[in-house]
C-alpha cells in the first residue's frame, strides 16, 4: 500500500498530492490509473536500483504526477483513439513542459518537477522536450520512461498496441540504450517476477485507497 511511500512526503507536497489525485479522478480516471501503476512499478525498480539521492518514495510521487500535463490537453485530443494529426501530436507533446509548470507551483521538490519534464527523453537523444541523452537524463525519469512503457503496452485501454507481459519485456529489451536506460531495463528483467506481483496489485489499486492513505 502506498501510506510508506506518502509518509516521507513534506506536509505540502502532501497536500498537494491529494488535490491532484482528486483532479485527475475528476478529469481523467483512467490517465490516473495509468498514473498510478506507473507509480507503484517506478517505486519496485527504484528500491532495487539503490540510488544514492533518489529512494523510491521519491520515485512514486514523480510516477504518479508524470502526466499530470495532460490536464492542460484539450479532452478531444488527449482522450483521441488511433492515429493524431501532426499538429495534435504538437499539443500532446506540451505535457511535459505544462506538467513541470504545474509541478513547479504545488511542490517543493525540484526534482519532481525535472523528472515530469524529461519522462519522454530518450537515452538516444530523439526523445523530447530538449533531446537529452544517456545520463543528462534525470535518473528518475529514466525511471519512469520504462514503467510508463510497459503499462501502456499491458493496459488493453491505450492506443491499439496491447502486449502480453513476455512481448512487453522484449519490447523493453529491444529499446535499451536507445529508448530506455539499459540499467533500469536490467533491473526490471533481474526482478520480473517481483515487479509484476507490484504491478498486478498496482492495478487493482482503488483511488479511495490512495487518497485514505494520504
Ligand atoms: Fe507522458
Amino acid at each position: 500500500m502506498p501510506r510508506s511511500r506518502i509518509s516521507l512526503l513534506s506536509r505540502l507536497d502532501t497536500v498537494s498530492a491529494r488535490f491532484l489525485i482528486n483532479a485527475l479522478d475528476k478529469a481523467d480516471p483512467r490517465g490516473l490509473h495509468h498514473a498510478l501503476c506507473v507509480a507503484e512499478l517506478g517505486y519496485a525498480l527504484a528500491k532495487r536500483l539503490k540510488h544514492d539521492r533518489f529512494g523510491p518514495n521519491e520515485q512514486w510521487l514523480a510516477g504518479l504526477l508524470h502526466d499530470i500535463g495532460h490536464l492542460g490537453i484539450p479532452r478531444a485530443i488527449s482522450e483521441k483513439r488511433g492515429k493524431l494529426t501532426a499538429r495534435e501530436r504538437q499539443y500532446v507533446q506540451q505535457h511535459p513542459k505544462l506538467g513541470k509548470f504545474l509541478c513547479d507551483r504545488l511542490f517543493e521538490t525540484p526534482e519532481t518537477s525535472r523528472a515530469v519534464l524529461c519522462h519522454h527523453e530518450r537515452p538516444d537523444g530523439t526523445g523530447y522536450p530538449a533531446g537529452l541523452t544517456g545520463e543528462d537524463i534525470p535518473f528518475m525519469a529514466r525511471v519512469i520512461a520504462v514503467a510508463d512503457a510497459y503499462d501502456v503496452m499491458r493496459s488493453a485501454s491505450w492506443l491499439l498496441n496491447f502486449r502480453s507481459h513476455d512481448d512487453a519485456l522484449e519490447e523493453l529489451r529491444n529499446g535499451a540504450g536507445s529508448q530506455f536506460d539499459p540499467d533500469v531495463v536490467r533491473t526490471f528483467l533481474k526482478h520480473e517476477n517481483a515487479i509484476l506481483v507490484t504491478y498486478e496489485a498496482a492495478k487493482k489499486l482503488k483511488v479511495e485507497e490512495i487518497l485514505r492513505s494520504i
